[in-house]
C-alpha cells in the first residue's frame, strides 16, 4: 500500500503538472526535476508561508538572498571540503555504486530507515557480510565521496579557477553575518533567514524529489548568547513543529528524533530532526541544530576578521552560538502532497459511476492550494462564459484563480479537487437571471449561492 501509494503520488503530479523529471525528452538526469505550473504555485506558497511564520512575524529576523557561487574558502572554513561526504561502494561486478550506510540500514532492515553507521571504519565491519543487492557482486572496501558539486569561473580550468555551488544556504549568511548585523543595527538575539537553492552530489538520489541533488532550502540562523542555546534550541523545536501542524499536517505522522552522537554534523552539538513518516518509512523532514559558535569562529579564522560580539546588556565579549532550523522546500512540499492526498469513493463529482471507482482530493491548506478559486461556466454557451470571466476578472485580482470552460462540470470538479483548488464557482443559467453564482467547497462539498456582488467579500472570509 505504501509504495502503492508513491507511484499514485508520483503520477499525480505529473499528469497534474506538479513535477516532471528534468529534462524528459532527452531520458532526464538522474536527481533532478522539474516544477509544473501547479508544482511552482505550492512552492511559492510554502516560500511564502514560511518567510511569513519566520521572518514578517519575528522583528528580530531579517532576510538575505546571498550568492550560490562563493569564495571557495568559505568550504574550506566551513569543513565541507574535508567532512561533507558519504561513504560509498562500488559493485566489483556490475559496477554499481552505493551508498554504504544505506546498504547496512537496509540489511539491518532498521524500521525508521536512519543511518547512524556512517563512520567508515565502523561500516567496514558491517559491509563484510553484505553483497550487492543488484548482482550479488563482490563490493569495493567503503570511500568518503565528497557532496560539493565543483565548477570552474572564467575560461581556464585549472585549480585556480575551481569553486563550487553552495552545499547549504546558511554558509551565505556566516560570511554576511557582521554586515548585516551592522547595516541593520542588530543586537543578539537575531536572526537571518535565507531561501535559495543548494547542490549536493548525492550518490544515491531518490524516493522522488525526498533526495535530489538539486534542491531548494529554506534556513534560518539564529544567534544567540551561548549561555542560552538550550532555552533557543527547545524554542525553535517547538515552533517549527507548530509550523507543519499550523498547516494542516497530521500530528500522527510527525516526530522529533535527537541525532546520536555518532551521527551528528561535524559542526554540530546537538541535533534534532523532525520525522515525517512518509510511505517509505519515518525520515528526516527537516534538521533543528546547535550548530554553536564552530561556524562564525571557522570564518574568522579562515578570513581573519573578528567575528565576536561585544553583549552590552550583559558586558561580556563572545562568539555567538547558532540555533539553526533547516528545511528543504522539495521535501516539504512532498509531505504536503502526501499528507493531503485523499481518495473517496465514486460518485461525488458525478464522473465515476460506482462507489468503488475512487476519486482523488487533494485537501491540501488553503493557504498552499496553488489555485485557490476555479471560475467554471456551466456549459461552453456565450452567454454564461462571458458571464464566467466577468467573475474570474473579479477574484483573479486577489486569489490566484483559474478559468475552466472544457469538458463536463463533473470533470472539471475532478480536476480541481485533484490539485487541492478549495473553491470553485459556476456560473449557470440563473446566473444570468439573479447575477448569483454557486460556490462550491472542496472539503465540506456544501454549495452557497452567492450575489456575484458579495463574492468577493465572501472568498476572502473563507481564505483568509
Ligand atoms: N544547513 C544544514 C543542512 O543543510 P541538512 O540536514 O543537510 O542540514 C537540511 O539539510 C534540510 O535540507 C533537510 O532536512 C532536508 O529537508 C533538506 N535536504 C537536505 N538534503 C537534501 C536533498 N539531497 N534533497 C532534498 N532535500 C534535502
Amino acid at each position: 500500500m505504501a509504495s502503492n501509494l508513491m507511484e499514485k503520488i508520483v503520477s499525480l503530479c505529473k499528469r497534474r503538472g506538479f513535477i516532471f523529471p528534468s529534462s524528459e525528452i532527452y531520458g532526464g538526469i538522474g536527481g533532478f526535476w522539474d516544477w509544473g505550473p501547479y508544482g511552482t504555485e505550492l512552492r511559492n506558497n510554502i516560500k511564502k508561508a514560511w518567510w511569513k511564520n519566520i521572518v514578517q512575524m519575528h522583528d528580530d529576523i531579517v532576510g538575505l538572498d546571498s550568492s550560490i557561487i562563493m569564495n571557495p574558502k568559505v568550504w574550506e572554513a566551513s569543513g565541507h571540503l574535508s567532512s561533507f561526504a558519504d561513504p560509498l561502494v562500488d559493485c566489483k561486478k556490475c559496477k554499481k555504486r552505493f551508498r554504504a550506510d544505506h546498504l547496512v540500514e537496509s540489511m539491518e532492515k532498521k524500521e525508521d530507515g536512519i543511518a547512524t553507521l556512517t563512520e567508515v571504519k565502523e561500516l567496514k565491519k558491517a559491509l563484510k557480510k553484505i553483497k550487492c543487492p543488484e548482482c550479488g557482486g563482490e563490493l569495493t572496501e567503503p570511500r568518503r565521496f565528497n557532496l560539493l558539486v565543483p565548477t570552474f569561473i572564467g575560461v581556464i580550468e585549472d585549480d585556480k579557477s575551481k569553486a563550487y555551488l553552495r552545499g547549504e544556504t546558511c554558509q551565505g549568511i556566516f560570511v554576511d553575518y557582521d554586515l548585516v548585523r551592522q547595516s541593520n543595527r542588530l543586537k543578539i538575539p537575531f536572526g537571518i533567514a535565507q531561501i535559495g537553492k543548494s547542490f549536493r552530489n548525492e550518490i544515491t538520489p531518490g524516493n522522488f524529489v525526498f533526495r535530489s541533488r538539486e534542491f531548494e532550502q529554506m534556513e534560518l540562523e539564529f544567534f544567540i548568547d551561548p549561555a542560552k542555546d538550550k532555552k533557543w534550541f527547545e524554542y525553535w523545536k517547538k515552533e517549527r513543529l507548530k509550523w507543519f501542524l499550523d498547516l494542516g499536517v497530521d500530528k500522527k505522522s510527525l516526530r522529533f528524533r535527537d541525532h546520536e552522537k555518532d551521527e551528528l554534523s561535524h559542526y554540530a552539538k546537538w541535533a534534532t530532526d523532525i520525522e515525517y513518516k512518509f510511505p517509505f518509512g519515518w525520515k528526516e523532514l527537516e534538521g533543528v541544530a546547535n550548530r554553536t559558535d564552530f561556524d562564525l569562529k571557522q570564518h574568522s579564522k579562515f578570513s581573519k576578521k573578528d567575528l565576536s560580539y561585544f553583549d552590552e546588556e550583559n558586558k561580556k565579549r563572545y562568539t555567538p552560538f547558532v540555533i539553526e532550523p533547516s528545511l528543504g522546500i522539495d521535501r516539504a512540499a512532498l509531505v504536503f502532497l502526501i499528507d493531503a492526498y485523499n481518495e473517496v469513493d465514486g460518485g461525488r463529482t458525478k464522473t465515476t459511476k460506482s462507489i468503488k471507482e475512487k476519486e482523488v482530493v487533494l485537501r491540501l491548506h488553503k493557504d498552499l492550494a496553488p489555485i485557490k478559486i476555479a471560475v467554471l461556466p456551466l456549459l461552453r454557451k456565450e452567454e454564461l462564459k462571458k458571464e464566467a470571466h466577468r467573475v474570474f476578472d473579479l477574484v483573479k485580482t486577489d486569489y490566484m484563480s483559474e478559468y475552466d470552460e472544457t469538458g463536463s462540470i463533473g470533470k472539471r470538479y475532478r480536476r480541481q479537487d485533484e490539485i487541492g483548488t478549495p473553491y470553485c464557482v459556476t456560473v449557470d443559467f440563473d446566473t444570468l437571471k439573479d447575477k448569483s453564482v454557486t460556490v462550491r467547497d472542496r472539503d465540506t462539498m456544501s454549495q452557497d449561492r452567492i450575489k456575484i456582488e458579495e463574492l468577493v467579500k465572501f472568498l476572502k472570509d473563507k481564505l483568509e
